[in-house]
């Protein structure tokens, strides 16, 4: 028997709310989008939608703003029919434009919250958001998930030496500890600057224990890839074993990836927040049980 619910499926996150919708046997209702030569996106939903509650499921990655006015149209259409919208973005864009960090800068997440409401979504879901500050601004309810159990089970089944986790930054601290306690292991986190204004990240930590040891770089999200490649050259040189690298979303943007191997990652594995070579992590069972 299918649930009283219905997942529309946005164009950036077909597979994810494919299994999300197998897993609660909810109906599936897939979207049709076209890009106009000019970029606006015409989107056709087929299917019927439950009057109770429906969940769009839909990834703000690359093109971002393209795949947030995607969410925010389906989540308008559904609004029209149910009486409660989700909106699960598993990857939400935009949150790392959550404070004023120079003068003058906009808080781009301000204005996401009041999209989102705007559109009509009763509730958004994400998965690890890259600061829990993104959502202060938010006036409808908000939940922040974890893919780091579904990460830890993946290098469970490793046969890993000595391992040891490795935050690249003290930001991400409390994320490696939750990855160490899971995992079983102990954790450090390196000293990570990057220039405001180019974006340049350099590794300000002099020097750790990491002798012959088999490491896991845990991060939040990898972009460019220079947070990874800054830190695993950092941990070569300290004489480590492998260099693993867990993180829940992997835009690689551009040649991110090849660099990051270049620079002696085993390999990525990432969650399928965004889909790709390195989303091998899957994380439905985690979204599924936040939404019935
Ligand atoms: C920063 O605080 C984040 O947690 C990531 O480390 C960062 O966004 C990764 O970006 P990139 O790959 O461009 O260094």
């Amino acid at each position: 028997m299918l649930s009283n619910i219905s997942i529309i499926s946005g164009k950036s996150s077909e597979n994810l709310a494919r299994k999300l919708s197998k897993k609660i046997k909810a109906n599936l209702v897939r979207s049709e989008i076209r890009v106009f030569a000019d970029g606006e996106s015409k989107i056709t939903l087929n299917g019927k939608l439950s009057k109770k509650k429906s969940v769009v499921v839909q990834s703000i990655y690359p093109p971002v703003d393209t795949n947030l006015i995607q969410a925010l149209s389906l989540i308008s259409k559904a609004r029209e029919v149910s009486s409660q919208v989700i909106a699960v973005i598993p990857y939400m864009g935009y949150a790392r434009q959550d404070r004023e960090f120079l003068p003058g800068e906009i808080v781009t997440m301000k204005v996401i919250g009041k999209l989102f409401k705007g559109a009509g979504a009763s509730e958004v879901i994400a998965v690890d958001i890259h600061s829990l500050i993104g959502f202060k601004y938010f006036t409808i309810k908000t939940k922040n998930l974890t893919a780091i159990p579904d990460l830890v089970q993946y290098f469970k089944k490793l046969s890993l030496k000595n391992p040891l986790i490795v935050s690249p930054d003290q930001g991400g601290k409390k994320r490696a500890q939750e990855f160490a306690q899971e995992f079983g292991s102990e954790y450090i986190a390196l000293e990570k600057k990057r220039d405001r204004k180019t974006g340049k990240v350099k590794i300000q930590t002099k020097n750790v224990n990491v002798l012959g040891r088999d490491l896991i770089l845990v991060d939040d999200m990898i972009s460019t890839g220079g947070s990874i490649v800054k830190a695993t050259q950092f941990l070569k040189k300290q004489k480590c074993n492998r260099v693993y690298v867990a993180c829940t979303h992997a835009l690689l943007m551009n040649d991110a990836r090849n660099k990051i191997m270049k620079a002696g990652v085993t390999k990525i594995v990432s969650a399928n927040t965004i889909p790709g070579k390195t989303s091998i992590v899957d994380v439905s069972n985690t979204i599924a049980k936040a939404i019935i």
